[in-house]
Parts: C-alpha cells; structure tokens; sequence
C-alpha cells in the first residue's frame, strides 16, 4: 500500500512521504495546514487511489467523542415498548436495536480495511481530543449498554485535520504522525490550477497568479486567500470572460482585481487593498 498522488490532486512529495509514514507506523496521519489548502481533499483522494471506503466525520463544536463511537437510542425504545402488543415486542427486547453504530464503531467492524477522516478536530472543545486517545491507540471500546467490546477487524486509515484554531493536547500528538501542508509555491500552484483547469489560456493565468501572490503577499491582511479561493476566483474569470489585460495596469502596478469578492473576504482587507492602488497611483 502506497499513495503516489492522483491525476485529480496534487501532492508534493513530503505530503506522499508523510502519508506513507502514517501507513507504516500505523498511526493517524494529523494535517494541518490553512483552510482550503487540501486537507480534506487529501483523505478523500487516499482513499479512492488505495482502493478503500472513506467514512466521513465533520466534527463540530458540540461534537462529543461518543458520538463517534455509539449512541443508545433509549426514546425510541421507550416508545416501542409502550406499543409492544402492536409488534409482538419482539424488537424492544433486544438492545441491540436502539445502539446507533457511530464511524469508529463501522470502521472497526467494517470487513475490509477502510479509511477514517476525522475532519477539523480543532472545532471540538478541549476534551474531545483526549477522550478517543484509548480508541485510536487500541482500536478498541467497550460499550456498557450491550455488554460487548468492539475490537477493531482491520486497523482503519485515520486521517485527522485541524485549521489550527486550538492546540492539540500533547498526548494526543504523541499518537499522531504530524504533517503541515505548506502553502504552495507558485509552481505547485500552476500544477493544481492545471488539474482543475486543463487548456487555460496561459496570459491570463500567468496574470491571474500574479494578482493572486501579490493579494497574498500583502502585508496586515486578516484572512489571506488560499488555494480554494484561487479556483473559485478563476472559475469566475472564466465565466465572464475576463481578459488577461483586465487583470493588469500596464506599468505593472497592483490594480484592484475584478470580482475581487471571491479572494478577499472582509472590507478591511478589500480597503487594505484599495489605500495600496491609491498610493501607488499618487506616487506614479
Ligand atoms: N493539492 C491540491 N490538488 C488539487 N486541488 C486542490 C489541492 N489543494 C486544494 N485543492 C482545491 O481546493 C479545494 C479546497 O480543499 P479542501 O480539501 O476542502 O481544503 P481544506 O480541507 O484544507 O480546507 C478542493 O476542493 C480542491 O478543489
Ligand atoms: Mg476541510
């Protein structure tokens, strides 16, 4: 088993080798990176180019750890309990029928080997973290309601990913192998632009990676645009038919590019930007 990249996604070589680290070690592979710099992505495209199912969990800020693992249904049972005579009551007596499997309790039981994406593990509170370090470690739970432990058949693929909004407790990264996706230099770029966009004419995307640099490079911006908001950006340009000669002023200065909204997200920024064009054209 090994990752190479796909013909939908491009990874630089440190990302195969971390990916492949992980494999190795048997351990989650933790990436962190900007938002929209490919982290999800990444596990989506692992796992379709080594041939595995990919469950799916987005983790959000009232995301508790058992909820990966199983919830009892005890309303519902509840409920049927008090129709019994309607289906014979055979359905409530086994408790089996009210426990919610979550994706860990599917990945361990899965029959073939899957991947497991446990994405933005930073939107969790504090404790979210430590309370699945046993589970990932072990690949093993015990659940109280069904007296059973669930055991893991085949050690799943775990990908975690966080946009770095809190720290990850020491334990926990202790576990993980720990891959930064760096933001993509200009030649990387050109590559992931190519894949979404095959036979884009080169002026305008000569021109369209320069405007897009010289916003990232400015200095103060609150939210710098990433690789996401470059497609989105392009797409645009492409929709309404923007030429190359739109994009630059012909002494080579910073023009407010069109359809800005799709690079720059709030108006402190886009005003960053405009107080740059209008002190360069003062000093022309
Ligand atoms: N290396 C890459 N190769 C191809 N497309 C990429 C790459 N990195 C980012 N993208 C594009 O950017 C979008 C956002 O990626 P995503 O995985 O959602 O980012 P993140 O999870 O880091 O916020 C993807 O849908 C994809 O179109
Ligand atoms: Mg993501």
């Amino acid at each position: 088993m090994k990752f190479q990249g796909t013909s939908s996604y491009i990874a630089t070589q440190d990302l195969m080798l971390a990916v492949n680290a992980a494999i190795t070690l048997k351990r989650p592979l933790l990436v962190k990176g900007e938002p929209g710099t490919g982290k999800t992505m990444l596990a989506e495209e692992v796992a379709q180019a080594l041939n595995m199912p990919l469950l799916q969990w987005h983790i959000k800020s009232t995301t508790k750890a058992q909820q990966g693992l199983y919830e009892y249904d005890a309303v519902s049972r509840l409920r049927d309990s008090q129709l019994a005579d309607v289906d014979g009551g055979e359905r409530v007596k086994d408790i089996h029928n009210y426990i919610v499997k979550g994706v860990l309790w599917q990945a361990f039981t899965a029959e073939e080997p899957v991947a497991l994406l446990i994405d933005e593990i930073d939107k969790a509170d504090i404790e979210f973290p430590n309370d699945l370090l046993r589970e990932i470690d072990r690949m093993e739970f015990y659940c109280y309601e069904t007296r059973e432990w669930v055991r893991a058949k085949n050690r799943p693929l775990v990908f975690i990913t966080s946009n770095n909004e809190k720290e990850l407790p020491d334990a926990f990264l202790r576990r993980c192998f720990f891959h930064y996706i760096k933001f993509p230099d200009a030649a990387t770029m050109q590559q992931i632009v190519d894949v979404h966009f095959p036979g884009l004419k080169s002026e305008l995307l000569a021109a369209a990676m320069k405007t897009f640099f010289d916003v990232r490079g400015l200095p103060g911006l609150k939210k710098k645009p990433s690789t996401s908001e470059l497609l989105d950006w392009l797409k645009l340009l492409l929709a309404e038919d923007i030429s190359a000669e739109a994009l630059q002023t012909k002494d080579d200065k910073v023009a407010v590019p069109p359809l800005v909204g799709a690079l720059l997200k709030n108006e402190q920024d886009v005003s960053l930007f405009e107080k740059l064009v209008f002190m360069q054209s003062r000093n022309r």
